[in-house]
């Protein structure tokens, strides 16, 4: 099948790519320029594991093309609008601005019997509305919601071997077009018994916001009770553990720390908010509220801990920062807890030197004023305190007792409780964890 993908960031190049895989004939299109003839080059424009290779198989296929025009979609039976909706500027409600763009490009190319496929994450109302935009503009185009649910480090494996399909369609049953021309899209995932839940576009919109509102609720509720523990002397992560046994609970998404960033989890859970409000429903969510504010509590915690092992103050201290990307094996800086305690402790005085094995390059882009290194010996030589705040596997894997020699004072924080509290003891560091007694 001919499909077309708008908005090659993360998602949508990776879904392009993906496509062909699943043996269709692809074009992206995206408005940046740098990025398409990267693409086009057969180089990824974001670290990402095994895109790389992903990328360059499909382009050797020949039925893997980029473009800036929007022209080349033309011909393709299916359009899916893979474009970014950040937070909008002072406000928490979602930027809607590339979905229409995207949408009006697609007005130019669509024609009668097409499918239009959403996959951004948008307040509920949006498809209902392009639905019937296009219903006036191009009377027989088809529109369908089919949300995305693909984690940043796994993007390539979660598109192609989701855990579920959701479609949103018109007519919310099998019997509406749109699902079957998405059930031939997607013939080879669902031969494999991938389950699908065929729906109303307000569901399927939802079912994207709801997915991530919980996996945020579950982050800030193990950060909590590490709250607690550090009022207690409890260990959260023994907690967690714990808890985690009980399959109704279950132990992923419950690892305490720094918190959860990125450009997902928390514009997400505030166009959520925003948008319950417009609808009148705003105390439906109103915890989510609390579940972002004891996010953002983490990050002012790391930053009081670093200055308890500095000697109760940060002016003129060295504190390396171990990690920049908003979590391991990505090089995404969006709302960065790592790259945020990093300024916090700069604007308190402390030397900081941040160092990470991908994101260095966008960190300095948009942090121009931190320090940065290329090693995390680099970055530690002479310091006083050592944060590790993504946990990359280079950094639970140091050896605390190499890592000794190169650092003035022997104090490690675990930001994302990661490294293993015996070795590093054992090897004389004091080590500091959120949600767990000093070591
Ligand atoms: C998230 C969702 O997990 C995906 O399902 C969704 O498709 C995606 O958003 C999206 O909306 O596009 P992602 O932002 O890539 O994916 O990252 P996550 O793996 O969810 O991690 C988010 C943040 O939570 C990271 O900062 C991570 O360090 C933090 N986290 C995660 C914790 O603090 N504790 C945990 O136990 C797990």
């Amino acid at each position: 099948m001919r499909i077309s993908v708008i908005g090659c960031g993360y998602l949508g190049a990776v879904h392009a790519a993906s496509l062909v895989e699943l043996g269709h004939e692809v074009v992206g299109v995206d408005v940046d320029e740098r990025k398409v003839a990267s693409l086009r080059q057969g180089r990824s424009p974001f670290y990402e594991p095994g895109f790389q290779d992903l990328l360059s198989q499909s382009l050797k296929s020949g039925r893997l093309a980029f473009s800036t025009d929007v022209a080349v979609a033309a011909g393709a039976r299916v359009h899916f609008i893979c474009v970014g909706t950040p937070q909008k500027h002072g406000e928490y409600a979602a930027d809607l601005r590339f979905v229409q763009a995207a949408a009006e490009s697609l007005l130019l190319v669509v024609e009668p019997g097409d499918v239009v496929v959403g996959k951004s994450t948008v307040p509920v109302g949006t498809a209902a509305g392009l639905s019937q935009m296009f219903a006036e503009k191009v009377p027989g185009t088809l529109l369908a919601w089919n949300p995305e649910f693909l984690r940043e480090g796994f993007a390539v494996r979660d598109t192609l071997h989701p855990d579920r399909l959701v479609y949103g369609v018109e007519q919310a049953s099998e019997a509406d077009p749109a699902a079957a021309v998405l059930d031939e899209v997607y013939a080879r995932i669902l031969a494999r018994g991938v389950p699908k839940v065929v729906t109303d576009y307000a569901t399927a919109e939802m079912v994207k916001t709801a997915a991530n509102s919980f996996l945020a609720t579950k982050i800030s509720f193990i950060n909590a009770m590490a709250e607690l523990c550090e009022a207690t002397g409890a260990d959260v992560k023994q907690l967690a553990d714990a808890i985690g046994y009980d399959e109704r609970i279950g132990r992923r998404f419950l690892n305490a720390g720094l918190g959860f960033g990125g450009g997902c989890l928390p514009k997400d859970i505030r166009a959520f908010m925003a948008r319950a409000g417009e609808l009148g429903a705003d105390q439906a969510l109103t915890f989510l509220r609390e579940v972002d504010s004891i996010n953002m509590r983490r990050r002012i915690r790391m930053v009081e801990l670093a200055r308890e092992v500095c000697d109760g103050s940060l002016l003129g201290k060295r504190v390396a920062v171990l990690g920049a990307a908003f979590k391991p094996d990505s090089d995404d800086i969006r709302d960065s807890p790592a790259l945020n305690v990093a300024q916090q402790l700069q604007l308190q005085g402390a030397v900081v030197r941040v160092t990470d094995p991908a994101a260095i390059e966008n960190s300095r882009r948009e942090w121009p004023h931190l320090d940065y290194a290329t090693t995390p010996e680099e970055a530690a030589e002479g310091a006083d305190a050592v944060l590790v705040l993504t946990e990359w596997k280079q950094y639970r894997e140091l050896d605390p007792v190499a890592f000794g020699e190169v650092v003035r004072q022997k104090r490690v924080l675990d930001g994302r409780n990661a490294l293993s509290r015996t070795a590093w003891t054992e090897a004389g560091w004091t080590y500091r964890a959120l949600g767990r007694r000093a070591g």
